[in-house]
């Protein structure tokens, strides 16, 4: 069992909410490693702010593994979590262990896939082989097209009653960590109060054991639209820019490069 997740566990147990955030490279996964985030997600989500997607479902598992294996370069005391991409597990509890094993092997701790009652036979399968998984239950960003667009779940008492039951039967299933998205508050504070493995919450209030957000939406450089239940700390696409126009500035006016003898760092050749 992984040091890490027994960590998690014990913070449950001692009412210590833990921080998550997505990382896709080395160089930000080391930046959330220095700053003491307890846990990284590979996410699928690196289709959208990495490659431009429109949504998660065209990201491939070879791209996962290439940015799990990079991530986790970075990574000596969080706990690294790694997303099975849209149409690598769900045929079989077989074909999600081969996909899930290529991401442990590319050095994640813990693999997270989406899905409710559908996905309590493969939890069940994979956990029992030794791979610790997370069950990511509410909106399940790969079932975009059945739910007709990114929107909250849970709204009616009969869709929170269903994935109430959803969690309590994947966390019996041996899912590690479940991880809601998108859901009432409520809700969300009921099923963390229930179940004895720890929580993830997005858009899901305060009541969870641990929160994630997505990298980009915290450091304000999402290139397209931040959900409206994410937070910028920092206004980093302005300040990048900022950045880039000064270089291109200085370059153009021939103030950068230095010439070699008013720059201390050149040395003359
Ligand atoms: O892919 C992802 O980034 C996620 C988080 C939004 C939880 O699944």
């Amino acid at each position: 069992m992984s040091k890490n997740l027994t960590l998690w566990d014990k913070a449950k147990r001692e009412g210590r909410r833990l921080s998550f955030i997505t990382a896709y490279d080395y160089a930000f996964a080391k930046l959330a490693e220095q700053s003491g985030i307890d846990g990284v997600l590979i996410g699928d989500s690196l289709g959208m702010m990495m490659a431009g997607d429109p949504h998660t479902l065209f990201v491939s598992l070879e791209q996962m593994e290439y940015h799990t294996r990079i991530v986790a370069r970075a990574i000596q005391r969080a706990l690294i979590m790694a997303d099975l991409p849209f149409g690598s597990f769900e045929q079989s509890p077989e074909q999600a262990f081969g996909a899930a094993a290529r991401l442990i092997k590319a050095g994640a701790q813990i693999v997270k896939l989406e899905g409710g009652a559908a996905m309590v036979e493969t939890v069940a399968f994979i956990s029992a082989r030794g791979i610790p998984v997370c069950a990511h239950i509410g909106l399940t960003p790969q079932h975009l097209h059945q739910f007709g667009g990114f929107k909250r779940q849970g709204k009616t008492q009969e869709a929170a009653a269903k994935l109430f039951d959803d969690a309590v039967a994947l966390a019996d299933a041996g899912a590690r960590m479940v991880l809601m998205e998108a859901i009432p508050a409520n809700l969300a504070t009921e099923i963390t109060q229930r179940l004895s493995v720890p929580t993830i919450g997005i858009g899901a209030g305060a009541g969870t054991d641990a929160q994630i957000l997505v990298l980009h939406d915290v450091l304000g450089i999402n290139p397209d639209h931040a959900p409206s239940f994410a937070k910028a700390y920092l206004n980093g696409a302005a300040l990048m820019r900022q950045a880039l126009e000064q270089y291109a500035g200085e370059v153009r006016s021939g103030s950068f490069p230095a010439a070699p003898e008013a720059d201390p760092q050149i040395s003359k050749p």
